[in-house]
């Protein structure tokens, strides 16, 4: 129970990924905020991994990450039920086969995999680092993926090209690699660290829910997803950089299976990782006090 006494927030977690490193976080005793989209999916992952876990200090926001203002509630809400975060993990994501906008008026893959998480964790630093101030530290671990990409960052909503769902997918995705180090920039010397993974490629609902997944996807899950790792596995990458003591003092970093990887080069850009921060703290309103 090394977690006892701490309090993490996982997105996405009722499913895949998300599902897996929050009932491993609340098996090992800590207090985990649920953050899912589905009310009734969320109520049903709770229930598990309370038994699960043993405990009850599971609890459920209803959040969907395409809406700034939903965002803006579950900080509010995080805010009035706990005074510290120990752990963040932004591990929401999706795919869409066709482009659509949010109701933000925001490409949907961008406003999910990218902005949501931009800007809930902007909304959460000041608990991260009251968390951090008691004596652990705190750690953020963005879940992105393998990519050789760059972002456009005159078109991130995809105005101007023709969508691809993989493209879109991999934009949003290097989106959290240029957030990560810019991030860490930011928070040097807080006690707060973030880090971003690559969990690997693993059997889950990617994409499923909204029926967006491609026919490609879904035939590939059908018929070959047996051969692929569970998120368990996948899972072991996150617990990794949220727990272990030799990445303690790590931040700013883009993990595999607990070693460094490459970035596409364009994340190893300061002044593009900075330019990306500007964007998107303009795309979702961020007050220069809080960007
Ligand atoms: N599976 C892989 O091979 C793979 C490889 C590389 C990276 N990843 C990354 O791993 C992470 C987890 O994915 P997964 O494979 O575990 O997929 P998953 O089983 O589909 O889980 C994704 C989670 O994100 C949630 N989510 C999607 N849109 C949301 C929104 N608008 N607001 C709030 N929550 C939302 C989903 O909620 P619902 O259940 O309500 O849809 C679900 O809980 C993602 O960031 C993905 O990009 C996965």
């Amino acid at each position: 129970m090394a977690l006892t006494g701490s309090t993490a927030l996982v997105t996405g977690a009722n499913s895949g990924l998300g599902r897996a490193v929050a009932t491993a976080l609340a098996k090992d005793g800590a207090r985990v905020l649920l953050l899912c989209r589905s009310a009734e999916r969320g109520a049903e992952a709770r229930t598990a991994i309370v038994q699960e876990a043993g405990h009850d200090r599971v609890e459920l926001l209803v959040c969907d990450l395409a809406s700034q203002a939903d965002i803006r509630a579950a900080a509010a809400e995080v805010h009035a039920r706990t005074e510290a975060l120990h752990l963040l993990v932004n591990n929401a994501g999706t795919a869409f086969a066709e482009r659509g906008l949010t109701v933000d008026g925001i490409e949907r893959t961008l406003a999910v995999d990218h902005l949501g998480p931009f800007l809930l964790t902007n909304l959460l630093l000041d608990l991260l680092q009251a968390g951090a101030g008691q004596g652990r530290g705190a750690r953020i671990v963005n879940v992105g993926t393998k990519i050789d990409t760059a972002m456009d960052f005159s078109d991130l909503s995809w105005e101007r090209r023709p969508y691809r769902m993989m493209a879109a997918y991999g934009e949003a995705k290097l989106g959290n690699i240029h957030f990560t180090r810019e991030l860490a920039r930011r928070l040097r010397g807080t006690g707060v660290t973030v880090n971003c993974v690559f969990p690997g490629v693993f059997l889950s609902n990617l994409g499923g829910t909204d029926g967006a997944q491609n026919w490609a996807l879904k035939l590939f899950a059908k018929t070959l997803g047996w051969a692929l790792p569970k998120p368990e596995r996948a899972a072991e990458r996150v617990l990794y950089l949220l727990t272990a003591a030799d990445v303690a003092g790590v931040s700013g970093e883009y993990f595999g299976d607990r070693k460094r990887i490459r970035a596409p080069d364009q994340a190893n850009d300061p002044a593009a990782n900075a330019e990306l921060w500007r964007l998107s703290a303009e795309l979702v309103g961020l007050e220069a006090r809080e960007a």
